[in-house]
């Protein structure tokens, strides 16, 4: 008897729950199509929970994440709760606490998708962020003296160690590898100013690039430099590693290139543990229920969250379905509330090309 999937969904808030049915519904179809099997339950997380029991997240939920195969996130974030409690009590402690070390951004920009680049087009922006997402500025090592005075003083270190940035760099390799198109690996960071985290960063990357990948060309960049270069020459990218804060920074401006925010995805992964997909974009509230929102991110998303269960074929799929239908031009515009077609139309759309 085939595996079945073990899938917890965390829905959240905004128009989380719209774009993760969406989700499922399309990674439904795939199942219908393939045999594939899933199950899914539904982690009831995010501002109603802590508005209504005061509970973020309780360590039962994190114990019972460690027995699913992959996690489903929609979003998290509510305009009545402060911001910082739910992001980092929800979504930072997940990723800390089930070591998802890798947050993996695919940039690719699709046939019928409308980029702000001018002359710029779909052969030309097609590269991956690894983004460390363990460790860096994220760590919240620092603190107030003085607080409240006129004298205070507020620090925020960065923290980075050889094994965090040594098993981050293993895999952004291995997927350079992998993907096997330019065999380039651009090192993001800030070596002339950072000159011990930035400077680490540079040694492993060389260390490990002479050693045990003779075939994969080391490219550094500044990260200011390589937000210049992604507006002026995205297609010299294949795949970029990078510290969390920088990647947080550079995959904001890279969703723009591939049409929005509404088609950037991301993984949380822990490549020995359970990975966590989510689309970009945040809860987005003043769209919330009117069937308005793109579910296109946490689809693809969702092709993500199938590739890295190993179903390649079936996350092909749902990529493949996801090209047909850009292209076919049906979609009018990436933008909420421009698609000329409802948040479920446009699951409809993705789950019958397939
Ligand atoms: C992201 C988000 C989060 C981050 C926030 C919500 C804490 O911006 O996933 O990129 O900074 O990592
Ligand atoms: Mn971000």
């Amino acid at each position: 008897m085939s595996k079945t999937y073990k899938i917890a969904l965390i829905p959240g808030d905004g128009t989380g729950p719209e774009v993760i049915a969406e989700g499922v519904k399309v990674i439904n179809a795939v199942a219908a199509k393939t045999g594939a099997k899933f199950e899914f339950t539904n982690f009831d997380l995010g501002g109603e929970r802590y508005k209504r029991t005061g509970e973020i997240l309780p360590d039962s939920c994190v114990e019972e994440f460690k027995k699913f195969d992959a996690m489903y996130l929609g979003a998290i974030g509510h305009p009545d709760v402060k911001p910082g409690i739910l992001e980092k009590g929800i979504l930072l402690r997940l990723r800390f606490e089930l070591d998802q070390y890798i947050n993996l951004r695919p940039v690719k920009l699709y046939e019928g998708v409308d980029c702000p680049l001018k002359n710029k087009e779909p052969k030309d922006i097609d590269f991956v962020v690894v983004r460390e997402n363990t460790e860096g500025l994220y760590l919240g090592a620092g603190g107030f003296l003085k607080k409240d005075t006129p004298y205070e003083v507020a620090t925020q270190e960065s923290i980075n160690t050889r094994f965090g940035v040594d098993r981050c760099l293993k895999y952004a390799f291995e997927l350079t590898k992998k993907r096997n198109k330019d065999k380039k690996l651009t090192l993001c960071g800030k070596t002339n100013v950072l000159t011990f985290a930035s400077n680490l960063w540079e040694r492993a990357f060389r260390a490990m690039g002479a050693k045990s990948y003779p075939d994969i060309a080391l490219n550094y960049v500044n990260v200011d430099a390589v937000c210049m270069w992604m507006i002026k020459n995205p297609e010299w990218f294949d795949v970029i590693v990078t510290d969390n804060l920088f990647g947080d920074i550079i995959t904001d401006l890279a969703a723009m290139i591939q049409g929005g925010i509404g088609i950037s995805a991301g993984g949380n992964i822990n490549p020995e543990g359970v990975s966590m997909f989510e689309p970009m974009g945040g809860s987005a509230p003043k769209y919330t229920g009117q069937n308005v929102i793109n579910p296109l991110a946490a689809i693809s998303a969702g092709a993500m969250m199938l590739e890295t269960l190993g179903l390649e074929k079936e996350a092909k799929m749902v990529e493949n379905s996801m090209a047909k239908s850009l292209a076919s031009g049906k979609i009018k515009s990436l933008a909420a509330g421009k698609m000329g077609m409802g948040t479920n139309q446009v699951g409809d759309l993705i789950a019958n090309n397939l």
